[in-house]
């Protein structure tokens, strides 16, 4: 199969009009959203679901997320509540997916057998008007092959899915660069399942009552069944070993100077450590402060380290709180828990 891509913003009417039909068709595109490229499929049709699974080498037990135009769309697909609303008219269209009783009309492939379905309303532009023009709900996660760091650039999703789908539809790099936050609501209460650009604290505004499901911070248990299939899966793992440094027990630099003088390694560092570092295998995240940003390079990162050929990469622990968990989630998953200087950790 030829992979075409355009470049296009909410405007481009021919091109959005071309994938709304190939979708409406049964087929796959990729498509912009603000956090990731999502890979998408016409939510009511199975084959067509069953196809980004294939697409991705994603196990089945996984379930998709679906994508609508508007928070009353999904009226249609799942049992809503006033607490969905509530979440909605401050979230919706944006980074946020919700978990809610399933509707019948999603079929079983899309949800994993789960009597639950994911629901997000995207605020790009593009995905948002191609969702509108198509008139279905679209199915899409990250348009990644399986296991390897969500995408955050059309050239991202072309390395990973050319030859398996028609159409890249290009949007431009996403702006938050790590995937929604997923919570599991009930009108009382709000368990947050994967950390994002809403925050714990923007959503304790809305319900006082929201949790953390162990699996954002931890590892799971042998024989521990996650709230969300997606926790077990190791993710996001790059080739060379990531170790993440306890900079509040070790002298970052020096351990990272030394590293590059006696290992093959890369060195993921703050803007401002540059000109103190071995000019070699740089991969700068953006400044110490600067979390936004962090965020937002961090998939691109460890895609880039992967060109390094290096066994080994070292990188500031982030911290586990406020806007830094997502980023933490990732990177603790990323590392496969190895983190060196760590109350819990090696060193
Ligand atoms: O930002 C995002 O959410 C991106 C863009 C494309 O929208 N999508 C995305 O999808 O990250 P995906 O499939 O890579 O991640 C979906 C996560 C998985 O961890 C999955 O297990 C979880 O959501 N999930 C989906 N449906 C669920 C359900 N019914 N119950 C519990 N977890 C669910
Ligand atoms: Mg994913």
């Amino acid at each position: 199969m030829i992979t075409e891509v355009f470049l296009v913003n909410e405007s481009s009417t021919d091109i959005l009009k071309k994938a709304a039909a190939l979708l409406q068709n049964g087929e796959l595109v990729a498509i912009p959203t603000e956090t990731v490229y999502g890979v998408g499929a016409n939510a009511l049709n199975k084959d067509a679901c069953l196809n980004i699974f294939k697409a991705k080498g994603r196990p089945s037990d996984n379930p998709l997320i679906v994508h609508i135009h508007k928070p009353n769309d999904a009226e249609k697909i799942a049992v809503t509540n006033e607490l969905y609303y509530k979440l909605a008219e401050k979230f919706m269209p944006g980074p946020l997916t919700i978990i809610l009783p399933k509707k019948e009309v999603i079929p079983k492939e899309v949800t994993a057998g789960l009597d639950s379905v994911a629901i997000r309303c995207p605020a790009h532009p593009v995905a948002n008007a191609l969702i509108k023009i198509a008139g279905i709900p679209i199915a899409a996660p990250s348009a990644n092959s399986s296991g390897k760091p969500s995408p955050t650039t059309a050239q991202h999703v072309f390395d990973d899915m050319d030859g398996k789908i028609p159409l890249i539809l290009d949007g431009g790099e996403c702006d938050v660069g790590v995937e929604s936050t997923v919570v599991k609501i009930t009108n009382e209460e709000i368990i947050l399942l994967r950390p994002g650009a809403v925050t714990v604290k923007m959503l304790g505004e809305v319900c006082p009552n929201v949790s953390i499901a162990n699996a954002v911070k931890e590892e799971l248990k042998a024989g521990e069944t996650p709230l969300s299939p997606g926790m077990k899966y190791k993710h996001y793992a790059p080739k060379a070993s990531l170790y993440l440094v306890d900079d509040l027990h070790i002298d970052f630099i020096k351990f990272a100077n030394e590293k590059q003088r006696t290992e093959k390694c890369a060195i993921m560092c703050y803007d401002e450590e540059i000109l103190l570092l071995e000019n070699k295998n740089l991969l700068p995240v953006g400044k110490r402060d600067d979390v936004k940003t962090q965020t937002k390079r961090l998939f691109n990162l460890l895609r880039e380290a992967d060109k390094l050929c290096v066994d080994t990469i070292y990188a500031h622990l982030p911290s586990d709180g406020g806007e830094s968990l997502a980023m933490y989630n990732r990177m603790i998953r990323a590392c496969a828990h190895r983190i060196i200087g760590g109350l819990n950790g090696e060193g």
